[in-house]
């Protein structure tokens, strides 16, 4: 529950521990080898000068070399020592009987000068050992030691402050990387608060967000989500609600129909047969409804369908023939230009339902003497089925709503005439399911014009 803030200070305190460390080791270790340079240059040129000095002397023995060091400065040493050729101590600051010769002035008798610096004890502690010769041999060697507090104190005086800004800097960023995690983690707790929200069934609710980062385009994401689950729970509300609304009025009549013969005692038959084939028109009409809400959940479900080539022209002309004698109880007349060798790929019974709704509807919907147009065209890319009627028209208002289900302009016009208000929602999924599209717009002088246009099938498809 709490991984991410442990992740994350992990992280940040590793992080923070290798760059203090590195802060805290690599300034010292270099002022450390600047002070070794500087040591080592200047005991070199001090060595040289009174090698120099001593180099005027033939022969070395103890007195000439005390005269000649009673003029020089030797206070900032701690050892000063001259040796002979076979490294016999000649003079000795740590008195005549000295310590032990040390090794460097021995090394330092093959010819070479030898430098050695180090800090120990608080301090740096320097030495160099130098050769001398008298007009081109070799004559013995000097030694000089030294012992630097001041340098050292200085370094370390330099460590402690690095030290003590290193920790004021480690803690600071680590308490800033608190506060910023707690943050960052409130922020995605919120998150997930505002999902058990909407997982408790709260579609309305809405999660606040701050900021344009990605934390606040995962709410805005959520938010797209729970939009698009509240409009589909919202259609599934209303749909359920629209067809059980749609069954009670039907159901209703029958048993008002059926209450009535049972409570007349003395009906006769005729008014009894009346009855009975009033109950049996809304009994046809429920049938239709459930028919329809059937097709329509078994487009919702996208069930797969045997797709074939289906030649557009021969089914309109199929379709035609039951819907003949309608068109000529409402005086309307059928016309059609239907191109031949209009292919696609779909089923019988889908192209079926989507023209006999649209012909039927033009022809419900018409006026007497009105008539209806079939047209039918296709070119290399599509095939374009297209119905127009001269009759009542759809205002422009109820045109985006007239594909959703049960939606009627005219409830009791439509009712009159057997709809259920299915019909054009089963043809726009059909043609959708078909990958095809469908408009709706207006005939001039008057009317109603349907255009679906289908996608052809590429040639090697139509087989
Ligand atoms: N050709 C048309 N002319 C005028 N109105 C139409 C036409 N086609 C459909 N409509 C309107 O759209 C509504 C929905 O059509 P449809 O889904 O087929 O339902 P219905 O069962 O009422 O025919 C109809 O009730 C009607 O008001
Ligand atoms: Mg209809």
């Amino acid at each position: 529950m709490h991984s991410i803030r442990i992740q994350f200070i992990s992280f940040i305190t590793a992080l923070l521990l290798v760059l203090l460390l590195l802060l805290n080791i690599y300034p010292l270790t270099s002022s450390r080898d600047a002070v070794f340079e500087e040591k080592r240059s200047s005991m070199t040129a001090q060595a040289s000068t009174l090698a120099s000095s001593l180099s005027g002397l033939e022969r070395l023995n103890p007195e000439n070399i005390t005269e000649v060091l009673r003029y020089l400065d030797l206070s900032g040493y701690t050892r000063v020592l001259v040796a002979d050729r076979s490294g016999g101590s000649l003079y000795d600051s740590a008195g005549q009987t000295g310590g032990q010769i040390p090794a460097d002035l021995l090394t330092c008798l093959t010819g070479k000068t030898v430098f050695r610096s180090s800090f120990r004890e608080a301090a740096f502690l320097s030495s160099i050992a130098i050769p001398l010769s008298a007009q081109g041999e070799l004559t013995g060697a000097l030694y000089l030691a030294e012992r630097d507090e001041e340098r050292a104190e200085m370094l370390l005086g330099f460590q402690n402050r690095i030290r003590a800004a290193s920790l004021a800097i480690g803690a600071l960023a680590l308490v800033l990387a608190l506060v910023y995690v707690f943050l960052l983690v409130n922020r995605i707790r919120a998150i997930v608060r505002s999902m058990r929200v909407v997982a408790g069934g709260d579609y309305s609710y809405r999660h606040v967000n701050r900021g344009r980062d990605e934390i606040s385009e995962l709410g805005e994401e959520f938010n797209q989500l729970t939009e698009r689950l509240e409009t589909t729970e919202e259609q599934r509300r209303r749909f359920v609600s629209d067809a059980s609304h749609e069954l009670k009025t039907p159901l209703a009549s029958i048993r008002l129909l059926a209450d009535s013969i049972v409570q007349n005692e003395n009906v006769d038959a005729e008014t009894m047969r009346e009855f009975v084939t009033d109950i049996g028109n809304e009994a046809k009409r429920l049938q239709r409804t459930t028919d329809k809400l059937l097709t329509l959940s078994r487009l919702d479900d996208n069930a797969e369908r045997e797709l074939v080539s289906v030649d557009v022209k021969q089914v309109v002309l199929d379709t035609l023939t039951p819907l003949r004698p309608l068109a000529q109880e409402k005086q309307v007349r059928l016309e059609t230009a239907l191109e031949d060798g209009c292919q696609i790929r779909a089923t019988e019974d889908d192209l079926f339902h989507i023209v006999f709704n649209l012909v039927e509807n033009a022809v419900k919907y018409n006026v007497p003497g009105g008539a209806v147009q079939i047209a039918l065209t296709g070119d290399e890319k599509q095939v374009t089925l297209a119905v127009s009627d001269t009759g009542i028209g759809i205002p422009e208002e109820d045109r985006a709503n007239i594909f959703s289900r049960f939606y009627r302009v005219d409830k009791a016009r439509s009712r009159e005439a057997g709809g259920s208000g299915l019909g054009l929602s089963i043809v726009h999924d059909t043609v959708r399911a078909l990958g095809g599209s469908i408009e709706v717009g207006q005939n001039t002088p008057q009317g109603s014009v349907f255009t679906v246009s289908f996608p052809r099938p590429s040639s090697k498809e139509e087989t």
